[in-house]
């Protein structure tokens, strides 16, 4: 029989952290489910993401490892998912290392380590910077230039 791995998250602003990881949770079985955390979840969350549920979704789904996506509503229904679908293993990035380790009683829970260099805050972070109008950059060095006066 086909082994199901189930994995859950946000993708927002889809990175190379996420296609790895994704690459590699498919490795582990022969399908892959992913449970995209939804706009009202990720409010939850505290999560506020740049790209809306339905397009995460579809860019998730497009990916050509993934064999599924299903939303993901709250914390709470993970066990639900795992006897619905027949998963086999549970599979997510390590900075939820030891977090999901109740699902250990219904299927296989494996952490995997997470690309270096690279997150949706940090893209978020940097299209901020990006988004500095000019005059407020120079407004910002003629500051700096007065502090240096002033230190001086
Ligand atoms: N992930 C990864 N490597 C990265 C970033 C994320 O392996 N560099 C994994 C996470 O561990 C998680 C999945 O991708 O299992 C989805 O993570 P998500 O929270 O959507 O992505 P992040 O880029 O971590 O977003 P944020 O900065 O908002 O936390």
């Amino acid at each position: 029989m086909a082994k199901r791995v189930i994995t859950y998250g946000t993708f927002d602003l889809f990175h190379i952290g996420h296609l790895k990881l994704l690459q590699r949770i498919k490795n582990l079985g022969d399908e892959l489910i992913v449970a995209v955390s939804t706009d009202e979840f990720n409010t939850v969350k505290g999560k506020k993401t740049i790209i809306p549920y339905e397009q995460r979704a579809e860019i998730v789904r497009n990916i050509k490892c993934v064999d599924k996506v299903i939303p993901e509503n709250n914390w709470e229904q993970k066990i639900t998912d795992i006897e619905k679908y027949n998963i086999d293993t549970f599979a997510i990035g390590d900075d939820w290392e030891g977090k999901f380790d109740f699902l250990k009683e219904y299927c296989e829970v494996v952490y995997l380590k997470r690309t270096e260099g690279i997150s949706s805050t940090q893209l978020k972070n940097t299209l901020k910077v990006f988004s500095v109008s000019k005059d407020e950059i120079i407004k910002a060095f003629d500051v700096l230039e007065q502090l240096k006066k002033d230190f001086d």
